[in-house]
């Protein structure tokens, strides 16, 4: 059963989720019209991915008797100078949800809920893969810099990693 507290730290943890869904999603969208579409599609199947997140925390809220909570969401950010800015944010977001889901451990081993400390590890395994996938591809694009050619090779490769990641991803 989970404490108020922790039950509160979980929804917390759904929203971020959730809009990190959201925010990926403006990005794909962003990208899409600028005719960038293996980035694109990269972002969309990564907007996926967060609303999996979303779904596994909310399923485990429910099954350890507590209730999980969809709330109102913040706009995300649909300006960005460049795709090259886009991807430095998005760097930007995964560490802070690396940073909240530390928090969450932290919250489980202050209470010794264990159950959702091994839930958590998941998540914690999860969050150094995202941060590594997202410094990889920012080196990629700062080597790249305005070279138009370099660009559209990035963007067919980036398609690759999104079927390559896809088929890595378990569940
Ligand atoms: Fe669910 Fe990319 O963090």
């Amino acid at each position: 059963m989970l404490s108020k507290s922790i039950e509160t730290a979980l929804n917390k943890q759904v929203r971020i989720e959730a809009e990190s869904s959201q925010i990926y999603l403006a990005m794909a969208i962003w990208a899409e019209v600028k005719g960038l579409e293996g980035i694109s599609s990269f972002m969309y199947s990564q907007s996926d991915e967060e609303r999996e997140h979303m779904l596994k925390l909310v399923k485990f809220i429910n099954e350890r008797g507590g209730q999980a909570h969809i709330s109102e969401l913040n706009a995300p950010n649909v300006k960005h100078k460049s795709y090259k800015e886009m991807f430095e944010k998005l760097l930007e977001h995964e560490i802070f949800v690396s940073e909240s889901i530390n928090e969450l451990v932290h919250i489980s081993l202050q209470e010794k809920d264990y159950a959702t400390h091994n839930f958590l590890q998941w998540y914690v395994a999860e969050q150094i893969e995202e941060e590594a996938m997202a410094r990889t591809i920012l080196d990629k694009v700062k080597m790249i810099g305005d070279d138009k050619g370099g660009l559209y090779l990035f963007d067919r490769d980036i398609q690759q990693m999104t079927i390559t990641s896809a088929a890595e991803t378990p569940e």
